[in-house]
């Protein structure tokens, strides 16, 4: 692993121990990179707490056993107990040129790798997928990627509502009006929705035989699951060419969908009964797992049977966890879904401990993201209020990128410009959604995110591409054909700023499969974007005598990959031309 904030970490941990004998658990004694030097350390702010002496003097202590040796410089005390740190340009020289010899730039794969499942996507069958699922689409794209290269065995898993009580009222609405194949396109499939539904709510005795429909296709009538196989094609040919479009590791194969789990869901329930976690109340079979009430005080119910007999949303997912864990052999599931079922995931996830399908090793856990707002800050829809079309929104982005490389690169060849347009349009709209902490609601905003600067993908893919054009005209063929990692010598200080840069990604992407925040590798990739047009701008590269022009190449060339390698992981493109 290259990583000089480990390296330095385990300096730091050698002189706090022989400056104070112990170091206590709660003390973070990682340096982070720092304006006023290469790194800075905090430490001592800490430490000064529980050894009850002043930081600064902790901070002497500190700087003062600090040995010396081929990674630090120099040490220095600074403000109220801060310590700077400063590493030999040797040390950044030697890790850059490890990194540009390496394959995998460094980064280890994990040294037990797991079986994790990953949930996502998920959209509702006969209905237009929503700006929510493709939210989920990006952030779990990115999080398998990295997952993947990180030496994890990863199971994609399509969790998509093909099951449930709208299904009664849809295929009762084939019977009757005829099935709504046609071209088979989504919007058809929407309308149809829409029309189910008026019928659904303005009559009666079709109400009450779309029930009866439920019933039917839950037993595995036969005429009925016809036509809701049907229905199921329809709509998996539909997401099949999105998901294409989209460039996400999503294919046929990984769709688990809820019907899936239609035979398990019986004996779930009996052995929540047996267990006595679930008990009848109003008529439901309900569990309430301890810890969650509502506003009036009284414990939640997670319903797992519903008043009718019928199975519904949370049956279906103790039915997939028991599943993922026994049958697929997960360690670790995530669930990437909106914050508003933050509540049923965390019951469902205590309901599974406690019935003890998920023991305390296998981790569970919901990767919640916040809404996509439009400008007025409501939910994104369309004028007419109806949930934007996902293929008519990736439309629009490519044609808005076709329009800037227009005006930007009238000098590209009309296919390498539709093909680029592509990238760059469908790169900005998961570069927004990846950008900000998932956490948070994003608007979403075209001219920012397809801006040529600040902290979006056209900005990174083109800083990608200037270096691709670079080495060309220094007659280098392509980034990773660039050598020359002994030759790297730092000495501006735009050419350290780089490094640093350079030397924080495989931490970085090390540290997403932990938390599962894009967000933090695309500032990382921002940084090093940025760094590399300080450098550019100070540092000739071309026009430098031999042993600098070399220097400069090979870092260039590292930072091409850097960024290819980020952006991949992003599930968006670096072209080389742009
Ligand atoms: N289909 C659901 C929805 O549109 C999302 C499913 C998420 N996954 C799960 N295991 N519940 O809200």
């Amino acid at each position: 692993m290259i990583d000089p904030l480990a390296d330095l970490s385990i300096l730091i941990r050698q002189a706090v121990t022989a400056a104070f004998g112990t170091v206590p658990e709660s003390v973070d004694l990682v340096p982070r990179r720092s304006e006023h030097a290469d790194y800075q350390l905090d430490a001592a702010l800490a430490l000064a707490r529980t050894l009850r002496r002043s930081p600064r003097e902790v901070a002497t202590a500190i700087v003062a056993h600090l040995p010396p040796g081929p990674i630090i410089e120099a040490a220095a005390v600074s403000g109220p107990g801060f310590i700077n740190l400063t590493c030999r340009a040797q040390y950044l020289a030697t890790q850059l040129g490890r990194m540009v010899s390496e394959q995998r730039l460094g980064i280890d794969r994990a040294a037990v790798p797991q079986t994790v499942v990953v949930d996502y996507s998920s959209p509702n069958l006969a209905k237009e997928m929503h700006v929510g699922h493709l939210r989920s689409t990006i952030i779990g794209d990115c999080l398998v990627r990295t997952l993947e290269f990180l030496g994890h065995s990863v199971i994609r898993q399509n969790h998509i509502g093909d099951w449930g009580t709208p299904f009664g009222m849809l295929l009762e609405q084939m019977l009757e009006e005829g099935s709504p194949h046609g071209g088979g396109s989504v919007r058809e499939l929407s309308t149809f929705y829409r029309a189910a539904r008026a019928h659904f709510d303005s009559d009666p005795g079709f109400a009450e035989r779309a029930r009866a429909r439920v019933v039917l296709l839950q037993r595995g009538d036969a005429q009925t699951l016809v036509l809701w196989q049907r229905l199921l094609e329809l709509t998996t040919a539909y997401i099949a060419t999105l998901y294409r479009r989209l460039h996400v590791r999503l294919t046929e194969q990984d769709i688990a969908g809820e019907s899936r789990y239609n035979p398990f869901l019986e004996s779930v329930v009996t052995e929540l009964e047996d267990k006595h976690l679930a008990q009848t109340s109003d008529g439901a079979i309900c569990v309430f797992p301890p810890g969650f009430s509502g506003r009036d005080g009284k414990p939640l119910p997670l319903i797992v049977r519903k008043q009718d007999g019928g199975f519904g949303y949370a049956a279906t997912d103790l039915a997939a966890i028991k599943y993922r864990i026994e049958k697929l052999g997960a360690r670790r599931i995530l669930y990437v879904v909106g914050i508003p079922q933050s509540q049923h995931f965390a019951m469902v996830f205590e309901t599974a401990r406690l019935a003890g399908w998920a023991s305390a090793d296998v981790r569970l856990e919901h990767v919640a993201f916040g809404s996509v707002l439009g400008q007025d800050g409501k939910v994104l829809k369309t004028r007419a209020g109806e949930a934007i079309s996902l293929l008519a929104l990736i439309d629009e982005a490519v044609m808005r990128a076709t329009g800037i490389l227009d005006q930007a690169s009238p000098e590209l060849a009309a296919t390498d410009r539709a093909r680029i347009a592509e990238m760059v349009g469908i790169g900005a709209v998961k570069y927004a959604d990846l950008g900000t902490d998932r956490s948070r609601d994003y608007v979403f905003q075209w001219d920012r995110m397809l801006a040529f600067d600040g902290n979006t993908a056209p900005y990174l893919m083109y800083a990608h591409a200037r270096i691709c054009s670079m080495l060309r005209k220094a007659g280098a063929p392509a980034p990773e054909m660039v050598r020359g990692g002994d030759a790297i010598r730092i000495e501006a200080p735009a050419e350290r700023a780089l490094a640093l840069e350079l030397l924080g990604f495989p931490a970085t992407v090390t540290a997403l499969g932990e938390s599962l925040q894009p967000h933090r590798l695309c500032q990382q990739l921002f940084q090093t974007a940025t760094a590399f047009t300080r450098f550019y701008d100070t540092c000739p590269v071309l026009a430098a005598e031999p042993a600098v022009r070399a220097s400069r190449l090979a870092l260039s060339a590292l930072t091409a990959r850097i960024l290819a390698c980020g952006l991949d992981l992003l599930g968006i493109g670096a072209p080389e031309l742009m």
